[in-house]
């Protein structure tokens, strides 16, 4: 997590290398853009149990970097501690909803608002799907 802030939010997908980390990457920038980094944690992760510690898929970095955005993000997966912490855990699918469920579960104190990500587009884009199978404009529209 980085940042101090009064606000935080996690981004949350099944892998953590391509839309989560895209994700809290863009959401980064516009905040720096906006001046008010200093209020938000950001930070992202995985339901599953797999890609611990693996970098953001490569057309995921070049995605990024053709937007220049970076991301240092390294994949891990979500704790008891991310559910007592983030104001927001923000999902993209019902796949990530059914692993965050099974997770909060066993946590009692879940503090964050579970929400779809795609709740808060003004277009109602409501579903992000997985571009790792897909094309380049797959990514884009991440
Ligand atoms: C952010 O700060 C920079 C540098 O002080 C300034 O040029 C820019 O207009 C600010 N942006 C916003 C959205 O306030
Ligand atoms: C990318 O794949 C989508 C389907 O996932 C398809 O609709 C679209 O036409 C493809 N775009 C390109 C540039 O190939």
């Amino acid at each position: 997590m980085t940042g101090v802030g009064s606000k935080s939010v996690l981004f949350v997908c099944l892998c953590n290398i391509c839309r989560s980390p895209i994700i809290e990457a863009v959401f980064r920038k516009l905040v720096t853009d906006e001046n008010v980094s200093d209020n938000w944690a950001i930070d992202s992760s995985t339901v599953s149990d797999w890609n611990m510690g693996w970098p953001p898929h490569q057309r995921a970095v070049s995605y990024l970097r053709n937007h220049g955005i970076s991301t240092a993000h390294k994949a891990r997966h979500i704790t008891r501690e991310d559910f007592a912490t983030f104001d927001y855990i923000l999902y993209m699918n019902e796949i990530n909803l059914r692993g965050l469920n099974r997770k909060s579960n066993q946590v009692k104190n879940c503090k964050g608002k579970i929400e779809l990500f795609g709740s808060y587009d003004p277009q109602k884009q409501l579903i992000i799907e997985d571009p790792y199978y897909g094309n380049d404009s797959d990514f884009e529209l991440v």
